[in-house]
């Protein structure tokens, strides 16, 4: 068997979901709208969030225990069924549909918070809760969630370990392998691992739950977590800047460190052809005029009088060095919704222009914009559009290429042109996104033969049959 899509590539050796099968699942998944086969049913599951990778996926399952989780697994691994395990389906790597026809492991019924400490902050969730649900829940008790993303309306949190998703927020309280503090998750046999501990220091033996952080799904099941919820900060600041140059942006971030210091809450850039396309194709306005590039800088903190007063004396000095040439402070809530929607909405925007050729890349900042420049003259004419955006504060540059429709030469001109760049910089192939389907055969560009070895290790000895997310994460052939 091959699949439509990728004709080059050959199905494992699994088996496929015979009606047996189907009747084990309902007796252990017994509710209607557990066990979903019908064709339309399963479409959005077998699509993901790009529109760029489809599989072929003949059932569904929606578990909502840890347990019913397990005796999935089980019957999977004795009968050599992939999986794929599916959180809210936002992942731009392939990573989180069938390529063949794996079955899908959703979370989206397992959704229920297990229990909130109001004191040392931390929360126990299922692994199927909505990000933004999370944020909604745990604000009702003066705390907020260290991680945010403009996906939050769909991605579950579970998808967000899976993937380390790094995000918006990632600058003031660092990546999930700090903040999440325990994790159970079902192992590719059926075992289920409870390292669900919600202790901060927890020095005995080795830190298995980092595991499967960022494994996107081919170690094991995540079913549960815990995450350690900073205070939500009384007052919140944004201001959007124009600058002329991107060595500025650099300068400015500089300065913002040491002015902003400990309010400094999330530094992110968009460029001039983003700021386009946010007009173009999603109807939205700037605040300001126009500018090769924009600065988006949030403040959070616990006196908002104090915060505004550094913000704009910041801002001051900021124009007097001549780096900003305009710019605008939102205090209130609907602006600085607005504010972060330029930001925050470009994924989405660039889909308005048919194909997204997507990377999502770590360079030293030196090099940081050198990459979509030189794109944008390797390109000429051939694409539609070229752009830069991404979370500067974190080194994490978001290049977007976009056609009218899928284009193989332009694929041939980018990859792996793209790669090579990144790696010839000492930077990363994939710095918050994972590798999923779609990059895991450029990752001897980021990682080390022996690294990539032990993984390969890692995971036989984890997944002896090898059913968890297959054609994800290692690469097609070993070195
Ligand atoms: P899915 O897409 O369902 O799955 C992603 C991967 O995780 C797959 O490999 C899947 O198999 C695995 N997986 C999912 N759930 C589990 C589980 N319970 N156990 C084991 N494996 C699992 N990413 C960022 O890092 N930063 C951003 O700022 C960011 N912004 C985004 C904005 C938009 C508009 C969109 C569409 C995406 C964005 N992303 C971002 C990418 C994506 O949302 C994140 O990677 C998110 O963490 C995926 O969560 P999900 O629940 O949708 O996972
Ligand atoms: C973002 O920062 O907006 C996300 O990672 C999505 C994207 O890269 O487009
Ligand atoms: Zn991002």
């Amino acid at each position: 068997l091959t699949s439509v899509r990728y004709p080059d590539l050959k199905r494992g050796g699994y088996a496929t979901v015979t009606d047996r099968d189907i009747s084990d699942f309902e007796k252990l998944l017994p509710e209607n709208g557990r066990v979903l086969t019908d064709a339309s049913e399963l479409s959005g599951y077998n699509t993901d969030w790009l529109k760029t990778c489809r599989g072929n996926s003949q059932v569904v399952l929606r578990p909502k225990t840890t347990e019913e989780v397990s005796g999935i697994m089980k019957i999977c691994n004795e009968r050599k069924l992939a999986v794929v395990p599916q959180g809210g389906n936002t992942g731009l790597v392939g990573g989180s549909v069938p390529v063949f026809d794996e079955v899908v492991l959703s979370t989206q019924l397992m959704n229920n918070i297990i229990s909130l400490d109001e004191v040392s902050g931390t929360l126990t969730c299922q692994a199927g809760c909505v990000l933004g649900a999370i944020e909604e829940y745990v604000s009702d008790y003066n705390l907020t969630i260290p991680i945010d993303l403009g996906a939050k309306g769909s991605c579950h949190i579970g998808g967000n370990l899976a993937t380390n998703a790094g995000g918006l927020r990632l600058l003031r309280y660092g990546s999930l392998h700090g903040s999440v503090l325990g994790v159970e998750a079902v192992l590719a046999n059926g075992d289920i691992l409870d390292c669900l501990t919600s202790l901060r220091k927890d020095n005995t033996g080795y830190d298995l739950k980092q595991l499967f952080i960022g494994s996107e799904g081919t170690l094991g099941v995540i079913t549960a977590a815990s995450i350690i919820c900073p205070q939500k900060p009384h007052a919140v600041s944004v201001a959007f800047l124009g600058c002329e140059s991107f060595p500025n942006i650099l300068q400015i971030f500089k300065q913002s460190k040491n002015m902003l210091g400990e309010i400094l809450s999330a530094y992110e850039f968009i460029d001039f052809q983003s700021m386009s396309c946010a007009k173009e194709n999603l109807n939205l306005s700037s605040p300001i005029g126009d500018f090769p590039f924009y600065v988006l800088i949030e403040t959070s903190g616990s006196n908002g009088q104090h915060d505004e007063e550094k913000l704009n004396q910041f801002l001051e000095e900021m124009m007097s060095l001549g780096l900003v040439h305009d710019g605008t402070v939102a205090t209130e809530s609907i602006k600085i919704k607005n504010i972060w929607g330029l930001r925050e909405r470009l994924a989405e925007g660039l889909l308005h222009d048919g194909y997204c050729y997507k990377y999502d890349v770590s360079l030293p900042l030196p090099h940081f914009y050198g990459l979509v420049e030189a794109m944008r003259e390797r390109l000429g004419d051939s694409a539609k559009r070229v752009i830069g955006y991404g979370h500067v504060g974190d080194g994490n540059l978001h290049l977007n290429v976009t056609s009218k429709e899928y284009n193989q030469e332009i694929m041939d001109q980018i990859e792996p042109f793209v790669y090579d760049w990144v790696a010839e910089r000492r930077g990363s192939v994939s710095a918050e996104h994972g590798l999923g389907f779609k990059k895991r055969d450029f990752i001897y560009h980021s990682k080390s033969k022996s690294a990539v070895h032990l993984m390969q290790m890692m995971k036989n000895s984890l997944d002896p049959n090898g059913i968890l997310n297959p054609y994800k994460v290692l690469p097609s052939t070993l070195r």
